[in-house]
């Protein structure tokens, strides 16, 4: 059966007051003192009890304002749900973006909301749990923070541009990601690393930083970011006209899109384990 979808404005609505009640909870459980539950892929790769509490306070407030729809997360996956119906809605939420910076107190961490419509995201809210800064977008809607209309950068050399990237929780990994950065090092401004893949998506979405790139990411990792960053005038995407996705993300302003792609593309930065 075929259902009309809701607008994007409206999902995002409703993302951004689940999110925000999401981010609340994050919040107080970090002022109440965090350690870890569990591990997940590596002993890095951690889990606290306030991932498992805020996806299952966002499942639940999806279930009662959304009940028909589908949601994947992180931490409990798909299995509540199933998949979308035909046409229908399905919610992608990381609960907490930047799990490791959350468990060191680094203000560096967020809640990540998004619906997807027939498999394109087309509303997102990334909201920083530390600081409560809140980056929105629809799609074909622009890209929104505290009411300011978002733009990328305008940089147009890449020996200039401060570009973001992060690494994953594998070791074969780390250790191949860690050459190409060394490797793309001496041909941009400089590399940041902060820990949260939705907030470096922002970030580059009004500017912060000029770029970003990284290898490994999962669909909440990139859902509502990904969304920013394109409605912000990034070009999204993976390697060789690829879609962005677990191999690559690149998201770059379309001066340094060419540039930044062939070196990342010359270092193999899609390949390695
Ligand atoms: C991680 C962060 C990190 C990125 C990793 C992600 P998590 O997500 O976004 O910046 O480098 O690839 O897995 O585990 O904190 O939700
Ligand atoms: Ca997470």
């Amino acid at each position: 059966m075929i259902r009309s979808a809701p607008t994007p404005p409206e999902l995002l609505e409703i993302a951004v007051t689940v999110a925000r009640d999401a981010a609340a909870t994050a919040h107080r459980m970090r002022a109440e003192g965090v350690s870890v539950a569990a591990t997940k892929s590596t002993v890095t790769d951690v889990v606290t009890a306030a991932d498992r509490a805020v996806e299952r306070q966002v499942l639940d407030a999806l279930r009662t304002l959304r009940p028909d729809d589908a949601v994947l997360g992180e931490e409990y996956g798909a299995g509540e749900t199933g998949p979308a119906a035909d046409g229908g809605v399905r919610w992608i939420v990381d609960p907490i973006d930047g799990t490791v910076n959350y468990l060191y107190g680094l203000p560096y961490c967020a809640v990540s909301l998004a619906a997807e419509v027939a498999g394109e995201v087309v509303a997102g809210v990334v909201r920083n749990v530390a600081t409560g800064e809140e980056w929105t977008a629809t799609a074909g809607g622009g890209a929104w923070r505290a009411g300011e209309r978002l733009r990328c950068s305008t940089e147009t050399d890449l020996g200039q541009a401060l570009v973001a990237t992060g690494f994953g929780y594998a070791a074969g990994r780390r250790a191949h990601q860690a050459r190409v950065v060394a490797e793309l090092i001496p041909h941009v401004r400089d590399i940041r690393r902060m820990g949260a893949a939705a907030l470096d998506l922002c970030l580059a979405a009004e500017g912060r930083v000029d770029a970003y790139y990284e290898k490994g990411l999962a669909a909440w990792d990139l859902a509502a970011g990904g969304l920013v960053a394109r409605e912000a005038g990034l070009l999204v995407t993976g390697l060789a006209g690829r879609p962005a996705g677990p191999d690559l993300v690149i998201a770059a302003p379309p001066a340094l899109f060419e540039p930044l792609h062939t070196r990342l593309a010359a270092l193999d930065a899609s390949g390695g384990p």
